[in-house]
């Protein structure tokens, strides 16, 4: 880059929520800043660690969280939310006052970078008179929903009930509120609350609001979101494009995927994966495996730990497996999922529709079935399959018969061929975007000056 030189005087410190799905995302985009000039310290709970040796060029520092491993459950991700935000402030606040007392003219920070979740480092940020930036994650549409709700919170109108009666559907358009009802209906409501105020008030105190998403796919939502927020809105997704082959896994990948998709005929595969917290009950496994073996179509299936509640998941399987599927079935523990959805045998995704997933999926052109599990992912499962149209929701209780009617819809109808096709186009714009001059481009290209000029004298 040019000015590379003189840009890395300004250093950025990002601030990890310890999850999968949002370390991936924030690791691109400490990457992309890397590649821009700025030097980058990577601020992280303890818990969930990311290994810094796999990013040489980052400086890693852990702080205290107070959470002990054991306790940490993803079935209570409020509750882990809520604890970190409680327990981190001060330990970041005092390592920052130290990396500022050492600062010196060619090594100072621009700003804090946090994500969305974290935002405890927006009272940090302002505490110590600095720049804070807030990122999501997620689609543009969940920044939107909360605020929503936040105002409806602040209104009194405490049930859901209550808010379909209002009758508030128009703000949230193309979602459907009625839709929402996941978003809403989570845990404990006061933790839920406390969410949404938390969250919805540090992105109004924020400098700037980085969003993976591009403006072609929720343009509406990103123009609603900038009149409720000061700060500007920066659209640069998709991350992973932007800083390719880095990896974040917290778990190891199994590569022998690849070799088995080698010899596959093209487009021929249903790859299934629920993300990295997503969970299911024995039944339900099951279900999946027979509805799967049934297709007779071939699949690639991750089976984390952890998948199935209570379980040691693919010893749940019947003896007989082996014998039925034969080479028409892979499963791994962890895949290198972008490999994967590049690969030309894959023509299917059936996915929990978190969002990453959702957008690797839309960049390589593989049309989805979709699985929503909880939160964000409804939302992402009603982009996928009513805005975009490229894919079908896969309803009700997971059934064997079902599953095996969707996948062939997905795999070899008709109307799953016209999802491809859709998907494809989708793919196009996203590398336009990419493109000199395209709009994640230029996107970039005004955030990364607006980071420079934050603290420049
Ligand atoms: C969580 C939430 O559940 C999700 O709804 C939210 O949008 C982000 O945080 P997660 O459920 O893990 O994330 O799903 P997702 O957003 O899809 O992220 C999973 C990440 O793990 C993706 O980047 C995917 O490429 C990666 N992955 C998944 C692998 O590398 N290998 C796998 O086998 C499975």
């Amino acid at each position: 880059m040019e000015n590379q030189r003189e840009q890395r005087c300004s250093r950025l410190v990002f601030v990890l929520y310890p999850f999968q799905g949002h370390i991936n995302p924030m690791l691109q985009l400490a990457t992309i800043m890397y590649s821009k000039g700025f030097s980058i310290t990577i601020v992280h709970p303890q818990f969930n660690s990311p290994d810094p040796s796999k990013h040489p060029q980052f400086t890693f520092t852990p702080i205290s969280d107070d959470l002990s491993q054991g306790k940490v459950s993803t079935s209570d991700l409020f509750g882990t939310i809520s604890a970190l935000n409680r327990n981190c402030e001060e330990p970041l606040k005092e390592y920052i006052e130290k990396m500022l007392k050492a600062e010196d003219t060619h090594d100072r920070i621009a700003c804090i970078i946090y994500d969305g979740l974290m935002f405890f480092a927006q009272s940090v940020a302002d505490r110590l008179k600095l720049p804070g930036m807030s990122v999501r994650t997620s689609a543009a549409a969940s920044i939107l929903a909360y605020a929503v709700f936040r105002r409806h919170d602040e209104q009194g109108y405490i049930s859901f009930l209550d808010l379909m009666s209002k009758d508030q559907e128009t703000e949230l358009q193309p979602l459907r509120l009625k839709d929402l009802v996941m978003l809403r209906s989570q845990n404990v409501p006061e933790l839920i609350g406390e969410l949404r105020a938390n969250l919805t008030d540090s992105v109004k105190k924020s400098s700037a609001i980085i969003v993976n998403t591009m403006d072609f796919l929720e343009q509406n939502v990103v123009k609603q979101i900038q009149g409720l927020f000061p700060a500007f809105v920066f659209t640069i997704g998709p991350f992973h494009k932007l800083a390719p082959n880095i990896s974040s896994s917290l778990l190891k990948e199994d590569t022998n995927c690849i070799s088995w998709l080698d010899r596959q005929a093209p487009n021929s595969v249903i790859y299934v994966s629920f993300g990295s917290i997503a969970s299911m009950d024995e039944k339900e496994f099951l279900e999946t495996y027979w509805g799967l073996a049934n297709s007779d179509q071939p699949f690639l299936w991750v089976v984390r730990p952890g998948l199935v509640r209570g379980s040691k998941s693919v010893e749940l399987l019947p003896k007989s497996f082996e014998e039925r599927v034969g080479d028409k079935g892979c499963i791994v523990e962890w895949a290198p999922q972008l490999e994967v959805l590049a690969h030309g045998a894959v023509g299917g995704f059936w996915s929990h529709c978190g969002w990453n997933s959702t957008l690797e999926s839309i960049c390589e052109g593989v049309p989805m079935l979709c699985r929503p599990f909880f939160g964000d992912q409804c939302l992402n499962a009603i982009y996928v399959c009513d805005v975009w149209k490229v894919g079908l929701e896969l309803e009700n209780e997971l059934e064997k018969g079902n599953i095996e009617k969707a996948v062939r819809t997905l795999m070899v109808n008709t109307e799953g061929n016209e999802m491809r096709k859709r998907a494809m186009h989708l793919k196009e714009k996203v590398n336009l975007s990419l493109r000199q001059g395209g709009s994640c481009y230029n996107s970039l290209n005004e955030l990364a000056e607006q980071m420079l000029s934050l603290r420049s004298n």
